[in-house]
């Protein structure tokens, strides 16, 4: 199937991880209001009664951390539900806060199952389909701490940037297969990410105090965060629809990798550029200096 205008505004299906709250749940009337098909899927998907009788609406249980040996298994009974899936949104994942010392490799890894290594075993499962049919989409939520780290914000910056190096290679290798690939970097938007319950900042007994101002500080900022992030994620679940289905403000123009949503993610990516240029631009001589007198270009990178 192509992207031609005769197809490109056909119903699709979409399969969603984390659909009990925040975006995922959010996305599921959105794509339904479309007039397109959900998988959607949570680890328990009892937390999605609401939807169990919503027509092109299908339930999955789906634990993101699973081996890649299960995922297949629901990727296998997923294609079964509508004959396909079209639209991958990678969106299941928390926040996981502390400073690096305090933390352990456990939790640090836990953060990297859910937030990384369970997007990239759950987008193995489906590639197979999309590579078979030369179509599809796959959509990363990724946020403005895949582009800038805080003080105790390390393992949530961690697993996004790996996030976008990880999905930036694959859109090369997928794009000549016909297959989309986006990172929808994000800014703070209104949802459950930082509710008590959710946002993780553990502590060791006895803790360091030396840490103990910037994690205060960064607790405290979360805290009053939440509830009062300035994206509003109805609109931004919007513009990601557009972008898929090629529909309003979006519709006929090229979208590259990265669908920056919200004026803080646009302020804080600029200012990371303009920082790294200033950077560039100071030590310009010096970081050129390492190269064997006479080298030439060797052109490994595009
Ligand atoms: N909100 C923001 O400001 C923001 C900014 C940048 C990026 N993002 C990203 O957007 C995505 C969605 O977050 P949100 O803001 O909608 O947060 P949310 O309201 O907390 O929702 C997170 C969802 O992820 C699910 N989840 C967690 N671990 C899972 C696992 N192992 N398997 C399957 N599902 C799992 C949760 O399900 P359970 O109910 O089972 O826990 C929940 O449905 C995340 O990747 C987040 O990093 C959010
Ligand atoms: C799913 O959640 C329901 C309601 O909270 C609970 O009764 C059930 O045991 C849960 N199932 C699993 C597999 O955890
Ligand atoms: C991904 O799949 C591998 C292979 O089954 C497994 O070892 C790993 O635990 C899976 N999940 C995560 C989150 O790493």
């Amino acid at each position: 199937m192509s992207n031609s205008p005769s197809t490109h505004n056909r119903p699709r299906v979409w399969l969603i991880t984390g659909c009990t709250s925040g975006f995922g749940k959010l996305f599921v009337s959105a794509i339904v209001a479309r007039g397109d098909k959900i998988i959607a899927t949570a680890r328990n998907v009892s937390a999605l009664d609401e939807f169990k009788d919503t027509p092109n609406v299908r339930l999955l249980n789906l634990d993101v951390t699973a081996t890649q040996g299960e995922l297949d298994a629901r990727a296998t009974t997923a294609l079964e539900l509508f004959g396909g899936v079209d639209v991958l949104v990678n969106n299941a994942g928390y926040v996981l806060s502390g400073a690096w010392e305090e933390l352990t490799h456990e939790q640090v890894l836990h953060q990297f199952h859910t937030n990384f290594f369970g997007q990239m075993n759950v987008t193995r499962a489906f590639l197979p389909h999309m590579r078979h049919r030369s179509s599809g989409t796959i959509i990363f939520m990724s946020s403005i701490a895949g582009w800038l780290g805080v003080a105790a914000g390390g393992p949530y910056s961690a697993s996004k940037f790996a996030l976008e190096g990880a999905a930036e290679s694959l859109q090369k290798e997928l794009s000549p297969l016909g297959i989309q690939v986006h990172l929808a970097v994000l800014g703070q938007f209104r949802t459950n990410i930082l509710a008590e319950g959710r946002r993780q900042v553990p502590r060791p007994t006895p803790a360091i105090d030396a840490y103990d101002t910037v994690i205060e500080t960064l607790a405290r900022r979360q805290e009053e965060t939440n509830g009062k992030q300035p994206g509003d994620p109805v609109r931004a679940v919007e513009w990601i629809l557009d972008v898929v289905r090629d529909e309003g403000s979006v519709a006929g123009k090229e979208v590259g990798l990265r669908i920056v949503l919200g004026s803080d993610a646009q302020k804080i990516i600029r200012d990371q550029c303009l920082n790294t240029l200033r950077d560039l631009d100071q030590f310009d001589e010096f970081s050129r200096s390492t190269d064997f007198p006479g080298a030439g270009r060797v052109d490994a990178y595009s």
